[in-house]
């Protein structure tokens, strides 16, 4: 009989929240933003692979890694000599006036994810996902001379003005800010579990497109279209997959129109989907590909640093007409090459297969059949979507309808039991851990998903 290593569980040394969370918590409730959200109490003290400690001792398993981002962990060694190595060399100079080696050879690698024969891509490097979708809007009206940019409903695109007029998914990003950016339409996201336009889920593709064409004809001039953005897996909005064909019958449309295809892969890009980009998904499919593509998030295991990668045919804005003092960081670039050496398997990481991105597809796999098998104990779990490592858990009303407060009372309740969770959309659970999660953490993890929710029940 094999012997199974007992296995790790989090471990919770306070009632929640402990008392230097607690006192933290206060001290924050006074000097910070009014316009931080804290969906429940949670101080880290450190971290240590997908575990994360508080201030008080309690030590969590993290089923969020900071909105996908600590894509290898916390505190991956690989990563932390990285930086360190880079920080005693120099910490920062400007890349938009000097070139630097660990950027460039960062550029050259990052393109041969999404380069085709005979296809030439460049990057843009700035700080944040909102600065990746600033560039490559920006990008595409100085390109194409043109100025409309579509988007969708339920996206998000970040935060800075460019960003919250093109983001589709909650009106409270907007309220009081306007005016926004003009010239900016939504159109419908092809959700097949609640499918837009009358349609069903084997036709919701095709009636999104059907859409835009019509408002080709009667609203929006075509030739005055710079871009669509879209993300190829909707994250904010609520972890949600288009169906099969739309990816690529949106490509088509792009192409007859001479419309630039955005690509926002800040949330679902660098691995997390188990391949390197989530519209590569959609490849098996028909052509998909983008002319300008957003990364951030995952890209260097936190460290600060986001990428607008995009055709060289398309990178035709002047000398000086963009830029950025800190984008492209050396000491987060070396976060970033740190973090694709594991997301691509030239360092593997122990107990998680040849690569990052392979571990993602598995473990991802795994809990997705497990989740599936859940919905026949815990019928208020509507729908179970997503790809590898990226997996939405939608709560729903005995009718059907999204029950938001059902999922607000199961985060809660896994947070309790030490399950480091987040919601997005209306009543979604987000799964999106660290893609160093091996199949026995996430076992862990459902088993503590299971008894929050029999408690609900
Ligand atoms: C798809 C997408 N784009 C852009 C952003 C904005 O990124 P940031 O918060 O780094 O500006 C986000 C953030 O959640 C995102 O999910």
């Amino acid at each position: 009989m094999t012997t199974l290593p007992k296995l790790r569980q989090p471990e919770l040394k306070t009632s929640l929240p402990g008392p230097k969370t607690a006192a933290i918590m206060e001290r924050d409730a006074q000097h910070l933003s009014t316009s931080y959200m804290r969906p429940y109490p949670f101080v880290p003290d450190h971290g240590e692979g997908v575990w994360l400690t508080d201030v008080d001792g309690n030590t969590m398993l993290d089923f969020f890694a900071g909105i996908a981002v600590s894509t290898t962990g916390h505190a991956h060694p690989h990563v932390v000599k990285a930086v360190q190595e880079q920080i005693t060399k120099f910490t920062h100079v400007c890349l938009t006036d000097y070139p630097q080696e660990i950027t460039t050879s960062l550029a050259e690698r990052m393109v041969k994810h999404v380069e085709k024969p005979g296809e030439k891509w460049r990057v843009f490097f700035g700080n944040s996902g909102a600065e990746a979708v600033e560039a490559a809007v920006k990008l595409a009206r100085n390109h194409t001379g043109r100025s409309h940019i579509i988007s969708t409903i339920g996206s998000f695109h970040g935060r800075t003005y460019g960003a919250i007029t093109l983001t589709g998914s909650k009106t409270k990003y907007k309220r009081g800010f306007g005016p926004l950016l003009p010239n900016v339409s939504h159109v419908p996201y092809p959700n097949p579990f609640r499918p837009p336009l009358g349609s069903t889920p084997d036709t919701c593709g095709q009636a999104v497109i059907d859409h835009i064409e019509g408002l080709f004809q009667t609203i929006i001039p075509a030739d005055e279209v710079a871009a669509i953005i879209i993300e190829p897996m909707q994250g904010e909005g609520g972890y949600i997959v288009p169906p099969a064909d739309f990816l690529p019958k949106l490509r088509a449309l792009c192409g007859k129109y001479g419309i630039m295809l955005i690509f926002d892969e800040v949330q679902a890009g660098m691995g997390r989907t188990g391949t390197m980009y989530s519209f590569q998904q959609f490849e098996q499919y028909g052509n998909v590909q983008p002319d300008i593509v957003t990364v951030a998030k995952g890209i260097a295991s936190g460290m600060p640093i986001s990428a607008m990668l995009a055709k060289e045919s398309v990178m035709t804005w002047p000398v000086g007409s963009h830029g950025s003092t800190y984008g492209g960081n050396p000491v987060a670039a070396a976060a970033a090459h740190a973090t694709l050496d594991l997301l691509e398997g030239v360092v593997p990481h122990p107990g998680c297969g040849p690569s990052l991105m392979q571990n993602a597809a598995e473990v991802g796999a795994f809990i997705m059949a497990e989740l599936k098998g859940m919905q026949v104990e815990f019928p208020f779990l509507g729908d179970v979507r997503g790809g590898g490592l990226f997996i939405g858990l939608e709560f729903v009303t005995p009718d059907g309808r999204p029950d938001g407060k059902l999922r607000d009372a199961a985060s809660m309740a896994m947070f309790r039991r030490g399950l480091l969770n987040l919601d997005c959309g209306e009543a979604v659970i987000r799964i999106s851990p660290p893609l160093i999660l091996t199949q026995e953490e996430a076992a862990t993890g459902l088993e503590i998903m299971r008894e929050a929710l029999r408690e609900l029940r």
